[in-house]
Protein backbone atom coordinates (compact mmCIF):
# COMPACT_ATOMS: atom_id res chain seq x y z
CA UNK A 1 0.00 0.00 0.00
CA UNK A 2 2.86 2.20 0.77
CA UNK A 3 4.31 1.65 -2.63
CA UNK A 4 1.29 2.23 -4.05
CA UNK A 5 0.60 5.69 -2.57
CA UNK A 6 3.70 6.43 -4.00
CA UNK A 7 3.08 5.47 -7.09
CA UNK A 8 0.31 7.94 -7.01
CA UNK A 9 1.88 10.88 -6.05
CA UNK A 10 3.93 10.70 -9.93
CA UNK A 11 1.67 12.05 -12.61
CA UNK A 12 0.03 8.77 -13.76
CA UNK A 13 -2.12 8.32 -17.20
CA UNK A 14 -5.61 8.22 -16.20
CA UNK A 15 -5.90 4.31 -16.24
CA UNK A 16 -3.18 4.03 -14.32
CA UNK A 17 -4.34 5.87 -11.74
CA UNK A 18 -7.59 4.07 -11.39
CA UNK A 19 -5.29 0.66 -11.32
CA UNK A 20 -3.21 2.36 -8.41
CA UNK A 21 -7.16 3.47 -6.72
CA UNK A 22 -8.17 -0.26 -7.09
CA UNK A 23 -5.10 -1.50 -5.49
CA UNK A 24 -5.37 1.02 -2.35
CA UNK A 25 -8.57 0.00 -2.33
CA UNK A 26 -8.40 -3.95 -1.98
CA UNK A 27 -5.16 -2.91 0.63
CA UNK A 28 -7.37 -0.89 2.95
CA UNK A 29 -10.08 -3.40 2.83
CA UNK A 30 -7.63 -6.34 3.60
CA UNK A 31 -6.17 -3.84 6.27
CA UNK A 32 -9.65 -3.46 8.01
CA UNK A 33 -10.13 -7.33 7.48
CA UNK A 34 -6.85 -7.85 9.63
CA UNK A 35 -7.40 -5.40 12.33
CA UNK A 36 -10.84 -6.41 12.96
CA UNK A 37 -10.05 -10.24 12.96
CA UNK A 38 -7.05 -9.71 15.49
CA UNK A 39 -8.84 -7.50 17.73
CA UNK A 40 -11.29 -10.21 17.79
CA UNK A 41 -8.77 -13.13 18.51
CA UNK A 42 -7.11 -10.68 21.31
CA UNK A 43 -10.44 -10.83 22.79
CA UNK A 44 -10.55 -14.63 22.60
CA UNK A 45 -7.23 -14.75 23.81
CA UNK A 46 -7.78 -12.23 26.82
CA UNK A 47 -4.86 -10.02 24.92
CA UNK A 48 -6.96 -7.03 24.75
CA UNK A 49 -6.73 -4.53 27.10
CA UNK A 50 -8.71 -1.84 27.99
CA UNK A 51 -8.01 1.46 29.57
CA UNK A 52 -11.75 2.10 31.34
CA UNK A 53 -11.79 6.15 32.37
CA UNK A 54 -14.54 8.66 32.15
CA UNK A 55 -14.99 9.53 28.23
CA UNK A 56 -17.62 12.66 27.23
CA UNK A 57 -20.23 10.44 24.71
CA UNK A 58 -20.80 13.78 23.15
CA UNK A 59 -16.74 14.10 22.44
CA UNK A 60 -16.49 10.61 21.01
CA UNK A 61 -20.05 11.19 18.74
CA UNK A 62 -17.96 14.71 17.72
CA UNK A 63 -15.26 13.02 16.79
CA UNK A 64 -17.35 10.04 14.68
CA UNK A 65 -19.41 12.39 12.63
CA UNK A 66 -16.45 14.34 11.77
CA UNK A 67 -14.98 10.99 10.57
CA UNK A 68 -17.98 10.13 8.73
CA UNK A 69 -18.89 13.22 7.15
CA UNK A 70 -16.80 12.34 3.39
CA UNK A 71 -18.73 9.28 3.28
CA UNK A 72 -21.94 10.57 4.19
CA UNK A 73 -22.05 12.81 1.57
CA UNK A 74 -21.14 10.90 -0.61
CA UNK A 75 -23.96 8.60 0.22
CA UNK A 76 -26.20 11.61 0.23
CA UNK A 77 -26.75 10.75 3.77
CA UNK A 78 -27.71 13.40 6.43
CA UNK A 79 -26.42 12.59 9.99
CA UNK A 80 -27.60 14.43 13.14
CA UNK A 81 -26.34 14.34 16.46
CA UNK A 82 -28.69 15.72 19.89
CA UNK A 83 -25.99 14.60 21.92
CA UNK A 84 -24.93 17.95 23.78
CA UNK A 85 -21.54 18.57 24.18
CA UNK A 86 -23.01 21.26 27.20
CA UNK A 87 -24.33 18.41 29.03
CA UNK A 88 -23.36 15.06 27.95
CA UNK A 89 -23.13 12.16 30.46
CA UNK A 90 -19.42 10.76 30.34
CA UNK A 91 -19.35 6.58 30.04
CA UNK A 92 -16.72 4.65 31.75
CA UNK A 93 -15.07 3.42 29.11
CA UNK A 94 -11.84 3.02 26.75
CA UNK A 95 -12.02 5.98 24.60
CA UNK A 96 -10.29 5.02 21.35
CA UNK A 97 -12.46 1.76 22.02
CA UNK A 98 -15.58 3.23 22.58
CA UNK A 99 -14.74 5.67 19.30
CA UNK A 100 -14.62 2.39 17.33
CA UNK A 101 -17.67 1.05 18.34
CA UNK A 102 -19.68 4.35 17.55
CA UNK A 103 -17.56 4.69 14.48
CA UNK A 104 -18.93 0.82 13.68
CA UNK A 105 -22.38 1.93 13.79
CA UNK A 106 -22.66 5.17 12.22
CA UNK A 107 -21.04 4.27 9.33
CA UNK A 108 -23.06 1.11 8.97
CA UNK A 109 -26.17 3.41 9.47
CA UNK A 110 -24.58 5.16 6.60
CA UNK A 111 -23.54 2.21 4.14
CA UNK A 112 -27.11 0.93 4.73
CA UNK A 113 -29.13 3.67 4.04
CA UNK A 114 -30.54 4.94 0.87
CA UNK A 115 -29.68 8.42 -0.90
CA UNK A 116 -31.46 11.16 0.80
CA UNK A 117 -31.72 9.53 4.16
CA UNK A 118 -30.74 10.02 7.50
CA UNK A 119 -28.63 9.12 10.46
CA UNK A 120 -29.55 9.88 14.13
CA UNK A 121 -27.78 10.12 16.96
CA UNK A 122 -29.14 10.27 20.50
CA UNK A 123 -28.09 9.84 24.23
CA UNK A 124 -29.81 9.31 27.50
CA UNK A 125 -29.61 8.46 30.93
CA UNK A 126 -31.42 5.08 32.12
CA UNK A 127 -32.91 5.30 35.56
CA UNK A 128 -30.65 2.52 36.33
CA UNK A 129 -27.41 4.90 35.82
CA UNK A 130 -26.28 3.44 32.40
CA UNK A 131 -26.17 5.76 29.39
CA UNK A 132 -28.04 4.51 26.46
CA UNK A 133 -26.57 5.87 22.94
CA UNK A 134 -29.11 5.38 20.32
CA UNK A 135 -27.97 5.32 16.45
CA UNK A 136 -30.92 5.18 14.23
CA UNK A 137 -31.23 5.43 10.04
CA UNK A 138 -33.80 5.18 7.41
CA UNK A 139 -32.27 2.21 5.47
CA UNK A 140 -33.71 -1.17 4.24
CA UNK A 141 -33.87 -2.34 7.80
CA UNK A 142 -33.06 -6.03 8.40
CA UNK A 143 -35.70 -9.15 8.30
CA UNK A 144 -36.82 -10.74 11.51
CA UNK A 145 -35.47 -13.93 10.62
CA UNK A 146 -31.79 -12.07 10.31
CA UNK A 147 -32.40 -10.57 13.36
CA UNK A 148 -30.75 -13.65 15.45
CA UNK A 149 -27.11 -13.33 13.18
CA UNK A 150 -26.56 -9.55 13.00
CA UNK A 151 -23.74 -10.43 15.48
CA UNK A 152 -22.56 -13.12 13.87
CA UNK A 153 -18.96 -12.55 12.54
CA UNK A 154 -18.23 -12.71 8.66
CA UNK A 155 -22.15 -12.89 7.94
CA UNK A 156 -23.09 -9.88 5.71
CA UNK A 157 -26.61 -11.32 5.73
CA UNK A 158 -26.49 -10.90 1.92
CA UNK A 159 -25.25 -7.35 1.79
CA UNK A 160 -22.64 -9.27 -0.39
CA UNK A 161 -25.19 -9.33 -3.00
CA UNK A 162 -25.36 -5.39 -2.80
CA UNK A 163 -22.05 -4.18 -3.93
CA UNK A 164 -21.64 -2.80 -0.73
CA UNK A 165 -17.96 -3.21 0.94
CA UNK A 166 -18.07 -5.22 3.82
CA UNK A 167 -16.48 -8.23 5.75
CA UNK A 168 -19.13 -8.40 8.40
CA UNK A 169 -16.79 -8.57 11.43
CA UNK A 170 -17.38 -5.22 12.23
CA UNK A 171 -20.53 -5.42 14.05
CA UNK A 172 -19.24 -9.00 15.97
CA UNK A 173 -16.05 -6.89 16.94
CA UNK A 174 -18.43 -4.06 17.48
CA UNK A 175 -20.62 -5.49 20.61
CA UNK A 176 -17.53 -7.65 22.06
CA UNK A 177 -15.70 -4.40 22.89
CA UNK A 178 -18.92 -2.96 24.31
CA UNK A 179 -19.15 -6.17 26.68
CA UNK A 180 -15.83 -5.95 27.65
CA UNK A 181 -16.73 -2.44 28.66
CA UNK A 182 -19.86 -3.56 30.42
CA UNK A 183 -22.26 -2.68 28.38
CA UNK A 184 -24.42 -4.06 25.86
CA UNK A 185 -25.42 -3.86 22.28
CA UNK A 186 -28.60 -4.93 20.80
CA UNK A 187 -30.90 -3.94 17.76
CA UNK A 188 -34.39 -2.94 16.97
CA UNK A 189 -35.28 -2.98 13.05
CA UNK A 190 -38.40 -2.19 10.90
CA UNK A 191 -38.09 -3.44 7.51
CA UNK A 192 -38.17 -0.99 4.89
CA UNK A 193 -38.37 1.97 7.70
CA UNK A 194 -34.49 1.39 9.46
CA UNK A 195 -32.88 0.04 12.58
CA UNK A 196 -31.73 1.32 15.66
CA UNK A 197 -28.79 -0.02 17.28
CA UNK A 198 -28.20 1.35 21.42
CA UNK A 199 -25.26 0.74 23.11
CA UNK A 200 -25.71 0.92 26.82
CA UNK A 201 -22.63 1.63 29.20
CA UNK A 202 -22.29 2.39 32.62
CA UNK A 203 -22.37 5.91 33.66
CA UNK A 204 -18.71 7.53 34.94
CA UNK A 205 -19.05 9.07 38.52
CA UNK A 206 -17.31 12.22 37.87
CA UNK A 207 -16.37 13.93 41.67
CA UNK A 208 -18.33 17.59 41.94
CA UNK A 209 -15.84 20.29 40.40
CA UNK A 210 -14.24 18.27 37.86
CA UNK A 211 -14.72 18.70 34.23
CA UNK A 212 -14.03 16.55 31.60
CA UNK A 213 -12.24 18.02 28.86
CA UNK A 214 -12.82 17.36 25.36
CA UNK A 215 -10.84 16.31 22.31
CA UNK A 216 -11.62 19.89 20.69
CA UNK A 217 -9.77 22.23 23.19
CA UNK A 218 -9.88 21.93 26.88
CA UNK A 219 -7.64 19.42 29.19
CA UNK A 220 -8.24 16.07 29.67
CA UNK A 221 -8.25 14.44 26.08
CA UNK A 222 -6.27 12.16 24.79
CA UNK A 223 -3.05 13.65 24.24
CA UNK A 224 -0.91 14.25 21.11
CA UNK A 225 1.82 11.53 20.96
CA UNK A 226 4.41 13.05 18.48
CA UNK A 227 6.94 11.05 16.18
CA UNK A 228 9.96 13.12 15.28
CA UNK A 229 10.96 11.58 11.68
CA UNK A 230 14.36 11.98 10.83
CA UNK A 231 14.91 10.73 7.45
CA UNK A 232 16.75 12.44 4.46
CA UNK A 233 14.78 10.81 1.86
CA UNK A 234 11.23 13.14 1.14
CA UNK A 235 8.91 10.08 -0.34
CA UNK A 236 9.83 7.76 2.49
CA UNK A 237 8.64 11.17 4.76
CA UNK A 238 5.83 11.68 2.77
CA UNK A 239 4.62 8.07 2.87
CA UNK A 240 5.32 7.58 6.87
CA UNK A 241 3.72 10.94 7.45
CA UNK A 242 0.82 9.47 5.54
CA UNK A 243 0.55 6.40 6.88
CA UNK A 244 0.59 7.89 10.49
CA UNK A 245 -2.20 10.20 9.75
CA UNK A 246 -4.11 7.63 9.79
CA UNK A 247 -4.12 7.41 13.92
CA UNK A 248 -5.59 10.27 15.53
CA UNK A 249 -4.25 11.83 17.86
CA UNK A 250 -0.47 11.19 16.28
CA UNK A 251 1.63 14.06 15.49
CA UNK A 252 4.55 13.85 12.96
CA UNK A 253 7.70 16.08 13.11
CA UNK A 254 10.23 15.81 10.26
CA UNK A 255 14.20 16.63 10.28
CA UNK A 256 16.06 15.84 6.86
CA UNK A 257 19.51 16.12 8.77
CA UNK A 258 21.17 14.62 11.68
CA UNK A 259 22.21 18.05 13.53
CA UNK A 260 18.18 19.37 13.06
CA UNK A 261 17.15 16.33 14.27
CA UNK A 262 19.09 16.57 17.68
CA UNK A 263 17.62 20.44 18.16
CA UNK A 264 14.14 19.36 17.40
CA UNK A 265 14.46 16.54 20.11
CA UNK A 266 16.02 18.89 22.50
CA UNK A 267 13.60 21.78 21.98
CA UNK A 268 10.01 19.25 21.57
CA UNK A 269 10.54 16.34 23.71
CA UNK A 270 9.02 13.50 21.23
CA UNK A 271 7.50 10.76 22.47
CA UNK A 272 9.32 8.46 19.66
CA UNK A 273 11.88 9.12 16.98
CA UNK A 274 12.11 7.30 13.77
CA UNK A 275 15.60 7.67 13.05
CA UNK A 276 16.99 6.76 9.71
CA UNK A 277 20.62 5.52 9.87
CA UNK A 278 21.36 7.23 6.80
CA UNK A 279 21.60 10.86 6.51
CA UNK A 280 23.42 13.39 4.94
CA UNK A 281 25.21 15.72 7.17
CA UNK A 282 26.48 13.11 10.37
CA UNK A 283 25.69 9.06 10.51
CA UNK A 284 22.48 7.91 12.27
CA UNK A 285 25.03 6.84 14.81
CA UNK A 286 26.15 9.81 15.62
CA UNK A 287 22.83 11.44 16.50
CA UNK A 288 21.89 8.30 18.19
CA UNK A 289 24.17 8.97 20.79
CA UNK A 290 23.94 12.51 20.89
CA UNK A 291 20.52 12.55 22.18
CA UNK A 292 21.36 9.28 24.68
CA UNK A 293 24.22 11.34 25.72
CA UNK A 294 21.60 14.45 26.33
CA UNK A 295 19.63 13.92 29.53
CA UNK A 296 16.74 16.06 28.03
CA UNK A 297 17.06 13.45 25.43
CA UNK A 298 18.21 10.12 26.89
CA UNK A 299 14.65 8.66 27.77
CA UNK A 300 13.01 9.11 24.48
CA UNK A 301 12.57 5.90 22.67
CA UNK A 302 14.58 5.56 19.07
CA UNK A 303 13.67 3.23 16.21
CA UNK A 304 15.96 2.89 13.34
CA UNK A 305 14.71 2.58 9.75
CA UNK A 306 17.38 0.73 7.90
CA UNK A 307 17.87 -0.80 4.34
CA UNK A 308 20.50 -3.32 5.97
CA UNK A 309 17.79 -5.29 7.37
CA UNK A 310 18.99 -7.62 10.33
CA UNK A 311 22.44 -6.38 9.43
CA UNK A 312 25.22 -6.65 11.83
CA UNK A 313 24.88 -2.82 12.22
CA UNK A 314 21.47 -2.80 13.32
CA UNK A 315 22.31 -6.03 15.81
CA UNK A 316 24.82 -3.28 17.60
CA UNK A 317 22.33 -0.61 17.46
CA UNK A 318 19.99 -2.28 18.95
CA UNK A 319 22.42 -2.83 22.04
CA UNK A 320 22.49 0.31 22.60
CA UNK A 321 19.18 1.07 23.90
CA UNK A 322 17.39 1.45 20.78
CA UNK A 323 13.95 0.72 20.57
CA UNK A 324 12.83 -1.01 17.23
CA UNK A 325 13.72 -1.40 13.86
CA UNK A 326 11.82 -0.90 11.16
CA UNK A 327 13.34 -2.45 7.40
CA UNK A 328 13.08 -0.45 4.28
CA UNK A 329 11.42 -0.12 1.84
CA UNK A 330 8.87 0.36 5.20
CA UNK A 331 6.17 -2.34 6.09
CA UNK A 332 2.97 -0.14 6.39
CA UNK A 333 1.97 -2.32 8.98
CA UNK A 334 4.78 -2.65 10.53
CA UNK A 335 5.24 0.78 10.72
CA UNK A 336 1.92 1.26 12.56
CA UNK A 337 2.32 -1.54 14.87
CA UNK A 338 5.87 0.07 16.18
CA UNK A 339 4.39 3.29 16.88
CA UNK A 340 0.99 1.66 18.83
CA UNK A 341 3.44 -0.07 20.89
CA UNK A 342 5.63 2.94 21.40
CA UNK A 343 2.36 4.99 22.02
CA UNK A 344 0.80 2.17 24.49
CA UNK A 345 4.03 2.60 26.31
CA UNK A 346 3.54 6.06 27.44
CA UNK A 347 -0.51 5.73 27.91
CA UNK A 348 -0.91 8.08 24.77
N1 LIG B 1 -27.71 -0.16 9.99
C1 LIG B 1 -27.93 -1.31 9.33
N2 LIG B 1 -29.03 -1.47 8.57
C2 LIG B 1 -29.26 -2.62 7.89
N3 LIG B 1 -28.42 -3.68 7.91
C3 LIG B 1 -27.30 -3.57 8.65
C4 LIG B 1 -26.99 -2.40 9.38
N4 LIG B 1 -25.83 -2.60 10.03
C5 LIG B 1 -25.43 -3.84 9.68
N5 LIG B 1 -26.31 -4.43 8.87
C6 LIG B 1 -26.22 -5.79 8.31
O1 LIG B 1 -25.43 -6.57 9.19
C7 LIG B 1 -24.31 -7.11 8.48
C8 LIG B 1 -23.12 -7.20 9.41
O2 LIG B 1 -22.62 -5.90 9.71
P1 LIG B 1 -21.07 -5.68 9.94
O3 LIG B 1 -20.63 -6.72 10.90
O4 LIG B 1 -20.82 -4.26 10.27
O5 LIG B 1 -20.44 -6.07 8.54
P2 LIG B 1 -20.18 -5.26 7.18
O6 LIG B 1 -20.62 -3.85 7.35
O7 LIG B 1 -18.70 -5.38 6.97
O8 LIG B 1 -20.95 -6.02 6.14
C9 LIG B 1 -24.12 -6.21 7.29
O9 LIG B 1 -23.51 -6.89 6.23
C10 LIG B 1 -25.55 -5.80 6.96
O10 LIG B 1 -26.17 -6.80 6.17
MG1 LIG C 1 -19.84 -2.67 9.07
Amino acid sequence: MGFSQLLQMDELAVQQNEAVEHILRGGRHLLDLIDEVLDIARIETGHLELALRPVLMADVVTEVVELNRPIAERAEVAVQSTVDLGDSPAVLADRQRLVQVVLNLVSNAVKYNRPGGRVDISCDTTSEGRVRLAVSDTGQGIRPEDMGRVFEPFNRLGADQSGMEGTGVGLALTKDLVEMMHGTLRVESVPEVGSTFIVELPLAVVPDGVRLGTRHGGTGSTPTFRVLLVEENLESLELVERVLSRRPGVVVLAAMHGRMAVDLAREHHPDLVLLDLTLPDVAGSVVLDELGNDPLTANIPVAVLSAVAGGGQVRRLLGRGVAGQLAKPIDVRALLSLVDAARAATGK
